[in-house]
C-alpha cells in the first residue's frame, strides 16, 4: 500500500483563463480560483471533493500559444494576478486539504523570452548555444524535413544572423537545447523557485520533445501503422524528433530533486500514440515519472470493447510499481460530453465514463466543467484564438476552453466582463447553480462519486482484474485494503444480463431507481454504470472467480 497523496489523489485541471475572472477583465484569474475553492472542495460533500488541482500555465507570456510560450519562468503573468496571489492560492488550497501543482513548459519558450533575444542577437552571443540554430541546408532551405505539431516546417530563418531556428510548435516558442548544460541548470532554478514558493509539483508539457536526435537526421516518411495525415505533421515518423534516450537522464535528475523536497510529484506530457513507449517514461527502476498522461481515452470512441483494450493495455505495460493515469478531457482535445454524445439519452454516457474514470486502478485527472456535462463551444470564425485553430479551423482546441458557467446570470457568473472565448451554448441551464441543489444532477453524481471514493480502499490501492463480460459490457474487479468491489458498466442503450462472482451492496449506481442490494445474477439497465461491494468476504477472491463468470447475453 503506496501513500504517496498522488496516487490516491483525483486530480482537477483548471484552464485558467476560463474559469473565474476575479478582475472583472474577461480572462480567469488566480483571484478567481481563490474565489471557487470551497466549490472544488471544503472538507464536506457539499463540495466536489477534488483532492488536487493543476493550473495552465500562469507565467508571464505574450499568449500566443496561451501561456504554452513563457517569457518569464519565475514570474506571474499580470493577467493572472501577482507572485501574492499564488501564495494565497497556494494556501487557502492547503488549508482546504488540496495540493496545487502548476504547469512546467521546459521544451520551448516564447521568442520574447530575454534569454531567445539574446541568443539571436548574433551567432556570438554567449545565449547563441541556448536554442537550437542551424545552418541553411545546401538549397538555402530548412537544416532538415522536421515539421511542427501545429503545421508546417519546424525551423524559421533569421535573417540577421543568417541561420534557421528550432521550434516544435509555433515560430514564436523557439526550442530551448536541452544538450545545453546551461539550459537544464537554469530550468532548475526555476524549478526550485516554486518548491520553495510552496507548490507540490508539475504537469511537465511535452516532455518527450526535451531532447532530439543530436544530428538533426531527416525523420523517415509515414508507414500504414501511422494516423491518417490529417496535418502536415502526420506526414512523417517521428523518428528523431522526440522520444530520444537521453531525455531520461534530464527526466531522473528532476526527480532526484522532487525527492529532495519530500512530498513533491510531478506528471509528464508524454505525448505519444504507442503506450509503451509512454510506459517507459516511469523509467526502469521507477525512478523517472511518478505519473505520466495516458490519453488513450481521448481517442477512443464509446465501445465498451475498446475501453476494456485501453485498460488491459496499460495493465500489461506499466512497469510494476508504477501509477497509471486517465483523462478523459483535456484542454486540447474535444470534450468526451461532446465526443461521447447521445440525443436521447442525455448525460447517461458521461456518468457512465464518470464512474470508469473515477474507479480504474490509476490517478485519474478531471478537466473543469466535465462534471456538469459541459460541451464544446460554438465558437464564430472572427473569435477564433487558438493558433491550431487558426491554421485548421476543424481542430481548434478553443471549443474545449470556453468560461466554465458557474450560473445563469450575465456571462454565466464567470467574469463581469466580455469572455474571452463566448460562453458553451447550453450554459443557462447547464451550469453549477443549475445542478448544485440537484440530487439527480451529473455533478451531484460527480459528487457522490468523488467523496465515495475517498472511502473505498480497493479503488485507492487495490488491484484490478477485468472480468469475462458480455458484448456491449466492461467489467472489473478492484480488490485491496480488505474491500471486494465489482463495477459493472453498460455501454449500450440495452439492458444486459450479466453473473457476477456475487451478490452485495450496491455503493453506487448511475439509475437512481437501483436498488441498494443487488444478487450475483442481474442485469444492467441501458447505460448503466454501477458499483457492488460484496456483503461478505467470498470464500475464494473474486479475481480468481472471472474464468468462471459466464454471462449471458439478452
Ligand atoms: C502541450 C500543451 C498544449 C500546447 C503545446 C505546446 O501539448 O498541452 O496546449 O499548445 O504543448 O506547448
Amino acid at each position: 500500500m503506496s501513500h504517496d497523496w498522488w496516487k490516491q489523489a483525483v486530480f482537477y485541471e483548471i484552464y485558467v483563463r476560463s474559469f473565474h475572472d476575479a478582475s472583472g477583465d474577461g480572462i480567469g484569474d488566480l483571484g478567481g480560483i481563490i474565489e471557487r475553492l470551497d466549490y472544488l472542495n471544503d472538507g464536506t460533500p457539499r463540495s466536489l471533493g477534488v483532492d488536487a488541482l493543476w493550473l495552465t500555465p500562469i507565467n508571464p507570456s505574450p499568449m500566443f500559444d496561451f501561456g504554452y510560450d513563457v517569457s518569464d519562468y519565475t514570474a506571474v503573468d499580470p493577467l493572472f494576478g501577482s507572485l501574492g496571489d499564488l501564495d494565497r492560492l497556494l494556501a487557502e488550497a492547503h488549508r482546504r486539504g488540496m495540493r496545487v501543482i502548476l504547469d512546467l513548459v521546459p521544451n520551448h519558450t516564447s521568442h520574447l523570452h530575454a534569454w531567445f533575444v539574446e541568443s539571436r542577437a548574433a551567432r556570438t552571443a554567449a545565449k547563441r548555444d541556448w536554442y537550437v540554430w542551424r545552418d541553411p541546408a545546401a538549397d538555402g532551405g530548412p537544416p532538415n524535413n522536421w515539421v511542427s505539431s501545429f503545421g508546417g516546417p519546424a525551423w524559421t530563418f533569421d535573417a540577421a544572423t543568417g541561420q534557421y531556428y528550432l521550434h516544435s510548435f509555433l515560430a514564436e516558442q523557439p526550442d530551448l537545447n536541452w544538450r545545453n548544460p546551461a539550459v537544464v541548470a537554469a530550468m532548475e532554478e526555476a524549478l526550485c523557485f516554486w518548491l520553495a514558493r510552496g507548490v507540490d509539483g508539475f504537469r511537465v508539457d511535452v516532455i518527450h520533445k526535451l531532447i532530439k536526435d543530436a544530428a538533426l537526421r531527416d525523420n523517415p516518411p509515414p508507414d500504414e501503422r501511422d494516423p491518417h495525415p490529417l496535418r502536415d505533421y502526420f506526414g512523417q515518423r517521428h523518428v528523431f524528433d522526440h522520444d530520444q534516450p537521453e531525455v531520461h537522464d534530464i527526466i531522473r535528475a528532476w526527480r532526484r530533486l522532487l525527492d529532495r523536497h519530500g512530498d513533491r510529484m510531478m506528471v509528464g506530457e508524454v505525448y505519444l500514440l504507442d503506450p509503451a513507449r509512454v510506459a517507459a517514461y516511469h523509467g526502469v527502476a521507477d525512478d523517472e515519472l511518478p505519473l505520466a498522461f495516458n490519453f488513450s481515452f481521448q481517442w477512443t470512441p464509446w465501445d465498451a470493447a475498446q475501453f476494456r483494450q485501453r485498460v488491459q493495455e496499460v495493465e500489461r505495460l506499466w512497469p510494476a510499481g508504477a501509477q497509471p493515469t486517465y483523462v478523459l478531457s483535456s484542454h486540447d482535445a474535444p470534450r468526451h460530453a461532446t465526443r461521447f454524445d447521445d440525443p436521447v439519452h442525455g448525460d447517461a454516457r458521461a456518468r457512465v465514463a464518470a464512474l470508469m474514470l473515477l474507479t480504474l486502478r490509476g490517478t485519474p485527472f478531471l478537466y473543469y466543467g466535465e462534471e456538469l456535462g459541459l460541451r464544446d463551444g460554438e465558437i464564430p470564425p472572427a473569435r477564433i484564438c487558438d493558433p491550431v485553430g487558426k491554421r485548421f479551423p476543424a481542430l481548434g482546441r478553443d471549443p474545449a476552453r470556453t468560461p466554465m458557467p458557474w450560473d445563469a446570470s450575465p456571462q454565466a457568473g464567470f467574469s463581469s466582463g466580455e469572455p474571452w472565448l463566448p460562453l458553451a451554448a447550453d450554459w443557462r441551464t447547464v451550469n453549477v447553480a443549475a445542478q448544485r441543489d440537484d440530487p439527480t444532477s451529473l455533478l451531484s453524481f460527480y459528487r457522490r462519486l468523488l467523496w465515495w471514493r475517498k472511502t473505498a480502499p480497493a479503488v485507492l490501492y487495490g488491484s484490478l482484474r477485468v472480468l469475462d463480460a458480455p458484448q456491449g459490457t466492461f467489467v472489473y474487479a478492484r480488490e485491496g485494503g480488505g474491500q471486494q468491489l465489482v463495477v459493472a458498466l453498460n455501454f449500450t442503450a440495452e439492458p444486459r444480463a450479466l453473473q457476477l462472482p456475487g451478490g452485495g451492496r450496491v455503493a453506487l449506481s448511475t439509475q437512481a431507481a437501483r436498488a441498494a442490494q443487488c444478487d450475483a445474477a442481474l442485469t444492467l439497465a441501458p447505460n448503466e454504470g454501477l458499483i457492488v461491494e460484496a456483503a461478505a468476504p467470498p470464500r475464494r477472491p473474486w479475481h480468481d472467480a472471472a474464468a468462471s463468470v459466464s454471462a449471458q447475453e439478452i
